[in-house]
């Protein structure tokens, strides 16, 4: 009886895992997280292209990774169901595939922004430049600000 009722735990708790899987508790919050650190990771770069900061390559190639990251993670966080309540548009759910694209062209971009490895401001800049661009485009496609 012990062990049936063990079973029946572990049971629960690998559906309650798969659940989680396919449907994260908030995706809206999950999603938002993400362009945080991307907001934060832009702000970082900007001051080092400004000279705000000192430039430090490993710092560039951090923020760079740390950009990709975000690329790759961003697309698993729009179930149907969360498309009101945030800055998400509709677009994102009428055009999948140009939202799609639109990650991809973000993923390969910061990827080769941080293979590159740039060594001083001035390689950084235009890469930079490159990898932000997909901020404004993709925005201007599929947010939606608020107020
Ligand atoms: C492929 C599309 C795409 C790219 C590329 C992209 N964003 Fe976003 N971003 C979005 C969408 C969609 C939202 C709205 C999400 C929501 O509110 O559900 C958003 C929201 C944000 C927010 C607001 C987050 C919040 O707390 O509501 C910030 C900040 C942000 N993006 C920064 C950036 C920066 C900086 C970059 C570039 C380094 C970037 N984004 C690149 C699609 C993108």
């Amino acid at each position: 009886m012990k062990i049936a009722g063990m079973m029946t735990v572990a049971v629960a708790m690998a559906l309650a895992g798969a659940a989680a899987i396919a449907q994260p508790a908030d995706p809206i919050k999950a999603r938002e997280r993400l362009m945080e650190q991307n907001g934060r990771d832009a702000k970082a770069g900007g001051q080092m292209l400004k000279g705000e900061v000192p430039y430090d390559p490993a710092k560039a190639v951090a923020i760079f990774t740390s950009m990709n990251d975000v690329a790759k993670k961003f697309g698993n966080y729009f179930p149907k169901g969360s498309e009101g309540g945030s800055e998400a548009s509709p677009a994102i759910w009428s055009k999948p595939a140009e939202f799609q694209a639109a990650l991809a062209k973000f993923q390969k971009d910061t990827a080769a922004a941080a293979a590159a490895k740039p060594a001083t401001a001035a390689e950084f800049g235009p890469l930079f430049g490159q990898v932000t661009g997909n901020c404004k485009s993709c925005h201007e496609a599929f947010r939606v600000k608020k107020g």
